[in-house]
Formats: C-alpha cells, sequence, structure tokens
C-alpha cells in the first residue's frame, strides 16, 4: 500500500509540475497574417468578453485558424462560483482571478486583447465600435462575431437601489463588501453601546433568495460565527443577517425537498429569513418592503443586493438593430447553432447575454456553449477554405468542384450540429461547511442534502472547475488557510 500510495503521490506531483510548467512558460505564438501559405484569407474573429463563455471557448479554439481579437473592459477571468466566499475571506479575491493574457499566451496562435467595452455593434458592416478607460475609441471590424458579455444585475427599477445597494457579481462588488463590514464593525465599536445607530450599523440586509444571496448570506453568517465571534464577541453578537424573498420560497430552481432543508437550516443558523417579503423602495438607511399588503420599514447597515440579471446596454443595442428578429427584451434571440437571429452568417451568442427558454443563465451553460463554437469554427474555417478554393480558379476541373461540394456537404451535414445542453446538477452552499446538490448522473437524478460529504463533493466540483492549476493550488490553499488559521479579513 505504502508503494503505491508513493507512486501515485509522485505521479500527482509530477502531473502538477508538469501543467504548472507548461502555464508559466508559454509558447512562441504564430503570428496574425492577413492570408495563410496557400493565399487564402484569415478572417478575423472578434469575441466581446472574457468571461465563462468566452473563456471557454478560447481554451479550445483553434487560434492559428483566425486573426482573433478579444474586446473586454476586464482583463481577467472572474470564477464567480466563489466570488461570495470572497468578501468574508473565506477565499482570496485574488485566488479566483486569471488574468487574460495567461490564457490568451498559451496559445498557439497569437490572439490580441484590447481592454475596452464595446459600445456599438453594426452588424451589416461587421463594425464594432469599442471605447477604453480613457475614453479613447476605436472601430474593429470583424468576419465573425461572438458576443458573450454576459449580463448585469437589475434592480427593477426599484427606486434607491442603484444608490445605496451593493451587487455581488463584479470583482469590484466583492471589494466594496469588505470594506463596508469592516467599516460598519469598526464604527459600531466606536459607539456606546446602547445608541440605536449601532443596531442599524449591524444589521445585514441580502435582497433575493436565489442562488447568490442564499450563499452570500450563509458567508456571512459563516464569518460571525467563526470569525468575529472569536475575535469581537461584544460585536458578532449584535450582528443580524436578513435574507429578503418577494416569492414564498427561496433557490426556486431546486427540488422541493432541498428548498424546505435549506428554509429550516438557515432558519437554524441564526438568518432571519423573510419570505414573500417583497422590496419596493430602498433609501439610505431603511429597505422599504410590502408584506401581505402592508408596508414595513427594515433598517440596514449594508444592503446587498442579489435579485437576478438583466441585458447590458450593448446587448439591448445590438437586438435594437434588428428588431425583425430580435423581439425579446430578456436578451439576445439565437438558433439552435447558437447563432444570432438576423445575422447568422457573422455573429453568434453565448451565455448570460442570451434568452433562451429551458436554459438558466448559468456558468455551465455558458461554458458548454463556448466549447461547442470552438467546434463550429473549426468546421468553418474548412468550409471557407473550400469556398476560397472554388471561387480562386474558375477555370478548375468540374470533378474538382464536384469533391469541393461533397466536402462542404459533409461537413454541413455531419460536423455542423446542433447545441445540445447537457445538464449535470445544480450546488449551493448554505453555510456551516454544508452544501445541497441535484446532480444528474447517467441520466438518473440524485441529491445531496447538506451532509459533510456535500460540502466536501462541493469543493472538489468547483476547484475542478478552475481554469488554471494556479487558480486550484491558490484556492485549496485559502480553504487549508481558513481551516487551520481563520480568516484575514477581520
Ligand atoms: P460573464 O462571465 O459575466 O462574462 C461577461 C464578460 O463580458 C466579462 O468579461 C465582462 O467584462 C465582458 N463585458 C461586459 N460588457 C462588455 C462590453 N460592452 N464589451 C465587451 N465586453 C464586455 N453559475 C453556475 O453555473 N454555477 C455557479 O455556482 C454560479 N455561481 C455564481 C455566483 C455569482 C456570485 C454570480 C454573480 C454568478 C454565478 N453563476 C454561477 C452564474 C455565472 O457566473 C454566469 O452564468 C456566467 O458568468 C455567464 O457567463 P458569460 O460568459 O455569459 O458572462
Ligand atoms: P435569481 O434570479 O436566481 O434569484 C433572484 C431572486 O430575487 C428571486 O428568487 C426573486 O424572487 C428575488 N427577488 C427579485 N426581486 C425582488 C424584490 N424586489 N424583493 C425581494 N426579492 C426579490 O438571481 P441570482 O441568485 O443572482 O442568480 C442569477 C443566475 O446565476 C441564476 O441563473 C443562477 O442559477 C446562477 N447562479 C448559480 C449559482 C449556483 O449554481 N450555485 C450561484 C449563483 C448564481
Amino acid at each position: 500500500f505504502f508503494k503505491y500510495s508513493l507512486l501515485a503521490l509522485g505521479g500527482l506531483t509530477s502531473y502538477f509540475t508538469y501543467i504548472t510548467y507548461v502555464e508559466l512558460h508559454p509558447k512562441t505564438q504564430l503570428p496574425q497574417t492577413s492570408t495563410f501559405k496557400d493565399g487564402s484569407p484569415r478572417k478575423n474573429l472578434v469575441i466581446l468578453g472574457t468571461g465563462w463563455g468566452a473563456v471557454s471557448l478560447l481554451q479550445k479554439l483553434d487560434t492559428t485558424q483566425y486573426n482573433v481579437i478579444v474586446v473586454s473592459p476586464r482583463n481577467y477571468f472572474l470564477f464567480t462560483p466563489l466570488l461570495t466566499s470572497t468578501p468574508v475571506g473565506t477565499v482570496d479575491l485574488k485566488s479566483i482571478m486569471e488574468p487574460i493574457r495567461h490564457i490568451l499566451r498559451r496559445k498557439k496562435g497569437e490572439v490580441v486583447y484590447l481592454e475596452a467595452n464595446a459600445t456599438d455593434i453594426d452588424p451589416f458592416n461587421k463594425n464594432i465600435t469599442i471605447i477604453d478607460n480613457y475614453q479613447e475609441t476605436k472601430n474593429i471590424t470583424y468576419d465573425y462575431l461572438v458576443m458573450c458579455v454576459g449580463a448585469e444585475s437589475t434592480t427593477f427599477h426599484i427606486p434607491g437601489v442603484k444608490e445605496n445597494a451593493i451587487f455581488i457579481k463584479e470583482a469590484y462588488d466583492s471589494l466594496k463588501i469588505k470594506d463596508k463590514i469592516l467599516n460598519n464593525i469598526e464604527r459600531a465599536a466606536f459607539l456606546d453601546i446602547n445608541d440605536p445607530k449601532r443596531k442599524q450599523l449591524l444589521s445585514f440586509v441580502v435582497v433575493g433568495g436565489g442562488p447568490t444571496g442564499v450563499e452570500m448570506a450563509a458567508e456571512l453568517q459563516d464569518y460571525v460565527n467563526e470569525s468575529l465571534s472569536k475575535w469581537i464577541p461584544e460585536i458578532s453578537k449584535d450582528i443580524s443577517i436578513s435574507l429578503v424573498e418577494g416569492l414564498p420560497n427561496i433557490l426556486n430552481m431546486f427540488d422541493k425537498n432541498l428548498i424546505e432543508f435549506t428554509q429550516n437550516f438557515i432558519r437554524d443558523s441564526n438568518i432571519d429569513l423573510l419570505l414573500n417579503t417583497f422590496v419596493k423602495g430602498v433609501d439610505e438607511n431603511s429597505v422599504t418592503v410590502e408584506v401581505n399588503n402592508t408596508k414595513q420599514i427594515i433598517p440596514y447597515g449594508m444592503l446587498i443586493w442579489a435579485t437576478g440579471i438583466q441585458p447590458r446596454e450593448i446587448t439591448r443595442k445590438l437586438g435594437q438593430e434588428l428588431p425583425r428578429f430580435q423581439t425579446d427584451r430578456r436578451g439576445l434571440l439565437i438558433n439552435s447553432k447558437l447563432q444570432l437571429l438576423g445575422a447568422e452568417d457573422s455573429i453568434y451568442a453565448i451565455g448570460d447575454c442570451t434568452f433562451h427558454t429551458g436554459l438558466a443563465p448559468t456558468a455551465q451553460v455558458a461554458h458548454q456553449e463556448g466549447r461547442y463554437l470552438a467546434n463550429i469554427f473549426k468546421q468553418l474555417h474548412k468550409l471557407d477554405k473550400l469556398d476560397w478554393e472554388s471561387k480562386k480558379d474558375s477555370n478548375q476541373s468540374d470533378i474538382r468542384q464536384a469533391q469541393i461540394e461533397t466536402q462542404r456537404k459533409y461537413i454541413l451535414e455531419h460536423k455542423i450540429s446542433d447545441f445540445q445542453y447537457s445538464y449535470k446538477g445544480t450546488l449551493a452552499y448554505i453555510g456551516s461547511e454544508r452544501a445541497i446538490a441535484e446532480l444528474k448522473i447517467a441520466g438518473r437524478d440524485y441529491q445531496l442534502r447538506g451532509s459533510p460529504f456535500a460540502f466536501l463533493f462541493w469543493k472538489i466540483v468547483y476547484l475542478s472547475m478552475c481554469v488554471s492549476v494556479r487558480n486550484t493550488l491558490m484556492v485549496s490553499m485559502d480553504w487549508c488557510k481558513v481551516y487551520f488559521f481563520g480568516r484575514n479579513s477581520v
């Protein structure tokens, strides 16, 4: 047993050393050129975004076949499933960020990255206007465009939310929450114990009982129970955490047994769970809610808003360019091959910027769509080459023309299939080292309901989903650090 364990350990160490070496030592890349060696044109492929969809596409894409340009205001990939762990220091924010250039420099063919926002897309002239952080604008043209700009947090136009609440969507939101928690704690510690302001400062309200809100409330409660209670007990006992949900239950996407279990679990862990409580307005100190047609006021010291997502401005604008085809305000409409309706020959759209019934806006969906598109672009490259060959020489023999046509047909019929989503399951962290899971394995449904094994499984799944060995190791080390030494954000 000892011998085999040593062998396994040796194997694993060599594997990680090799992967880390490959990650840290990018090879020389083939430069971008306007034509290939045979004279055929190399097409421009523009990818908007550096999130789940874009990175999964880029990881699989053969970048030697296109001149690939990536445009995004974010020069890193953010591993969102662990974002709610970062404001309280369970995981360090840096551990879930992977610089986009690390990903791009590992590709065989050069990829250009531009840190900018796409502000306008002209689908008729295949032109995009982009603007960088210093308000410099540029126009870039594309032969193919992939929209993977994600979505933004929605407020449902509820007054006061934008001005007073903190979202939990981007890396900077995590920093804002962390700052707010620490400031409120120190301000409260400064005040007299009977000062009503102290109670308000220590009241943390999370709105939205979807998985984001539940995980955020759970992480806050862990922080209070496991860290603050040890180091600032006089403050920790006065902190209140409320989770506000407008519907009769939280976590709508889960089975009702798991919902029931989680609601009881959350209540037992001291989170004030307010169901059927719809937020109607927000000011700088309190939230106005409606419960059974009566209005109530909930004072808060920190308000976190997690009520779902809505399309970004660039997504809405692109939809407005194609009004006959883009008729849904919830996102871009695409066909079964992920082509944008109205611009099927040149624009693809994946992830949260799209809307299709039956598919939730999740990383799982965006990731699978990105992988699917990488294969589509491989096939499109072959089709483009065949087109070029067939048009280049009009004197070509009929036999060659017929061969080209047969090859084209074969690719279209056998190599470009419809996108098929394969649902693997859903996981959510519910606090106190417990998680719930709904899994689909070999067509059968399984549930994990808050056991320590479910938590271990949750950890293993998320570690395996990290986009680099660096991220995997950093997250593992953060978890070990918290286990042995506690959180460091006190
Ligand atoms: P994103 O990953 O959001 O990427 C969008 C990219 O586009 C970003 O790089 C952005 O900077 C860029 N961009 C924005 N505007 C522009 C512009 N104008 N021009 C160019 N680029 C632009 N899903 C799961 O499946 N499991 C989970 O556990 C899970 N946990 C989550 C936890 C949290 C806190 C959050 C917020 C989401 C979670 N999700 C989870 C959902 C998941 O993160 C999204 O579904 C996923 O990120 C969608 O991928 P995307 O590529 O469409 O968009
Ligand atoms: P969501 O849309 O899933 O949930 C938002 C919740 O807010 C809903 O339950 C809604 O009823 C509630 N709400 C809306 N307006 C309200 C109001 N005014 N007052 C009170 N409650 C209100 O949004 P969430 O959690 O941000 O998730 C977005 C997407 O990301 C989802 O598709 C989700 O599946 C995915 N995600 C997945 C995770 C996971 O798999 N563990 C974790 C986080 C997000």
